[in-house]
């Protein structure tokens, strides 16, 4: 099957680059890229796209049926600090989406789904360190509880009604093409725009909060990955741990100062403190890494390499 796909949600963080991806994957005229609004210039105007409300169902299938698509890669989500800001509209939206989607598979319109799913699923009852794939998970999080629904919801539809949909649980995606927005892992992005800018950052988490990370670039290939596997690879259909590096504040900010040795790092936790302390500190993935090959390849210094010299490149 020639993939023909759909990316609702392609103005965001990892939407946007998903897009580039694709469409380098796969050629520009099979890869509609969309969202609710024009906010991501670079997006809009690298190549097929449309104006989508995820939660208006009619208005999904209509853009479907126009262009004939296949995949779905459902991006579009309201994070963990928005979330606790707006409950219901969190819950709106990330349940409304994924069912709309999830119908269209069951009916047949669709053949394949890509949801993500999060770090978020897991609670404060959940082993911090190493968390494995299955273990206890009672969210505390608006935006957790409708991710845990939605891998329930995931795996019925697979089991039930055979629909393809596949799916990772990210960490916290450090990039530094599109910012992250409403995110409790967002500090690990801002940290490196206000070092070069500023050369302080505020951080809004306590110096040893350790939390998943993985830098964008691994986070594409594991989703390209899962994606272009086996149907019968795919054993787990709720969603896949999926881990990378771990790290503090204070290890991302010693790995800044070598690299800018003048940079400094203050600390004022708010309302994400409680969010990321209800999280695990690192991920146990070997499921993934058994049943579809996944391994990561950015370390914390690559990522600071990296981001370090794309946003000086950015900023001059
Ligand atoms: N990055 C997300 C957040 O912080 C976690 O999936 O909400």
């Amino acid at each position: 099957m020639t993939p023909k796909i759909l990316i609702i949600g392609a103005c965001g963080q990892i939407g946007s680059e998903l897009t580039f991806k694709l469409r380098q994957m796969y050629g520009d005229e099979n890869v509609i890229a969309s969202d609710i609004s024009y906010n991501n210039a670079e997006v809009v105007n690298s190549g097929l796209f449309e104006i989508l409300d995820a939660q208006n169902f009619t208005a999904l299938k209509v853009c479907i049926e126009k262009y004939n698509i296949n995949t779905v890669y459902l991006m579009a989500a309201m994070l963990s600090a928005t979330g606790e800001k707006f409950p219901l509209k969190a819950w709106d939206l990330n349940t409304q989406s994924l069912f709309h989607v999830l119908d269209l598979a069951k009916a047949g319109v669709i053949k394949k789904i890509f949801w993500p799913s999060s770090i978020a699923v897991f609670g404060p009852t959940t082993p911090k360190d190493q968390t494995p794939q299955y273990t206890i998970m009672e969210p505390s999080t608006v935006y957790g509880i409708t991710k845990q629904v939605g891998e329930r919801w995931c795996e019925y539809y697979f089991n039930k009604y055979n629909v393809d949909v596949r799916s990772i649980r990210y960490p916290g995606i450090i990039s530094w093409k599109t910012l992250p927005g409403g995110g409790t892992t967002d500090y690990a992005v801002d940290i490196y725009h206000k070092a070069l800018q500023d050369g302080h950052y505020d951080c809004f988490l306590s110096e040893n909060t350790a939390l998943p990370m993985m830098f964008m670039d691994d986070a594409i290939e594991a989703t390209v990955n899962i994606m272009a596997a086996d149907k019968e690879a795919i054993k787990i259909r709720s969603s896949y741990n999926l881990s990378a590096v771990s790290f503090t504040p204070k290890e991302i900010a010693a790995s800044i100062q070598k690299y800018l040795p003048e940079f400094t790092i203050s600390y004022t936790p708010d309302f994400r403190q409680d969010i990321a302390d209800s999280w695990p500190k690192s991920i146990n993935d070997t499921p993934a890494r058994t049943d579809w090959n996944w391994d990561h390849k950015f370390s914390l210094d690559d990522i600071t390499k990296e981001m370090l010299s794309q946003l000086q490149a950015k900023y001059t």
